[in-house]
């Protein structure tokens, strides 16, 4: 079974690397869009344009069902998306609902790019789940960008990380996957202060669930 992952950049890579050591024996396409990244400051309009000649050519090379592994097109266009490309589309969003259940303080950060932060379904996800929560988002609308190119400002991750603890953030949301890259010092940085989350293994766990529907 083919099945395809796709991001506007190496975000995508680190899900890649997480599907392939949970199912070894699946083959995986990965595409991307990099020179059009970084997809966190478009327009839902712009990220359909960009994003479904790519996907559709991916369903042409066989993949039998995508990972979106972008948080800022599953928040904004999925629904478009699974409209137009033939195979299921596996979204991959801010994990609002469980970082509320997990959150003492009731206060939780939450790091995504803009066009994330200003979608319809993620004032949706925190309306239903985290009403009675205080949701920090920091600004990291250059962070996708400084980790496609490498050129990570450790102060900066460190200050952020520093300043929504100390805000009392017990939950640290990972809400883009080129910050998985940089999970291990976030994790670091906010010690027994905070749990940090990301979407990577329901995310397997669904597309497990999709392979055994197809086969
Ligand atoms: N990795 C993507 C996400 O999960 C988007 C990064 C970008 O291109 O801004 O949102």
């Amino acid at each position: 079974m083919v099945i395809g992952v796709f991001d506007s950049g190496i975000g995508g890579l680190s899900v890649v690397n997480a599907i392939k050591s949970e199912l070894p024996d699946i083959e995986v396409i990965f595409r991307n869009d990099s020179k059009n990244l970084p997809y966190g400051s478009k327009t839902p309009e712009q990220l359909l344009t960009l994003s479904a000649p790519i996907l559709k050519d991916m369903v042409e090379e066989g993949c039998k069902t995508i990972v979106i592994a972008c948080n800022t097109l599953s928040t904004n266009i999925i629904e478009d998306l699974r409209k137009i490309i033939d195979v299921p589309l596996i979204a991959m969003e801010p994990m609002i609902k469980p970082a509320a259940e997990l959150t003492k303080s009731k206060i939780i950060a939450v790091c995504a790019t803009p066009a994330t932060l200003g979608s319809k379904r993620y004032e949706w996800l925190k309306n239903n789940y985290a009403k009675n929560i205080r949701v920090i988002e920091p600004d990291c609308s250059n962070w996708s960008l400084m980790i496609e190119n490498n050129e990570i400002d450790h102060d900066e991750i460190r200050n952020l990380t520093n300043l929504v603890c100390e805000e009392g953030a017990d939950v640290i949301v990972l809400g883009c996957t080129h910050y998985h890259w940089i999970e291990d010092e976030i994790v670091s940085v906010a010690g027994d202060r905070a749990r940090v989350i990301q979407p990577e293994k329901p995310v397997i766990e669904q597309l497990k669930r999709v392979l055994e529907q197809l086969a």
